[in-house]
């Protein structure tokens, strides 16, 4: 048994202790907005913050876990009232088939909560190991840029 905290509350997970986080967040907690892309760590579909870092959850086993803040896109907002970062990526109608935006959006919080107010090179190379199979990235900078006070782009997708 392994206790997993995740968006603040606590939770006994009985499974073995090499899972996926991802698998234990899907199909245990039924916390369905990370998704599964590679399976790889290599296009951030799964991302969630561990500790206040980005954390690929495909690849993270529970095992590593147990004691460590998760957080994922469900305890950033709701459907009723989403954070301001997600009402961003609304704005922006960042997302075409929606698959990587939960993760992308995990990948900008965990920047905008060390750096509320970074630089569009900062933005940009913080976002880079995200990837859109959709392609709009462009929208993806942009919801980022909102969120932090600097609506509207030089780049238009
Ligand atoms: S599914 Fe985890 S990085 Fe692609
Ligand atoms: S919106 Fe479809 S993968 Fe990004």
């Amino acid at each position: 048994m392994i206790t997993l905290n995740v968006n603040g509350r606590d939770y006994a997970i009985d499974a073995d202790p090499t899972t996926p986080l991802l698998y234990v967040l899907r199909d245990d907690l039924r916390l369905n907005g990370a998704k599964f892309g590679c399976g790889l760590g290599q296009c951030g579909a799964c991302t969630v913050i561990v500790d206040g870092e980005t954390a690929y959850s495909c690849i993270t086993p529970i095992a590593a876990l147990a004691g460590r803040r998760i957080r994922t896109v469900e305890g950033l907002g709701t459907v009723e009232r989403p954070s301001p970062l997600q009402q961003a990526f609304i704005d922006e109608q960042a997302a075409q088939c929606g698959y990587c935006i939960a993760g992308m959006i995990m990948r900008a919080q965990a920047l905008l909560d060390r750096n509320p107010q970074p630089t569009d090179e900062e933005i940009r190379t913080h976002m880079q190991a995200g990837l859109c199979r959709c392609g709009t990235h462009m929208r993806i900078l942009r919801a980022v840029r909102r969120a932090v006070g600097k609506p509207g782009s030089e780049a238009k997708a």
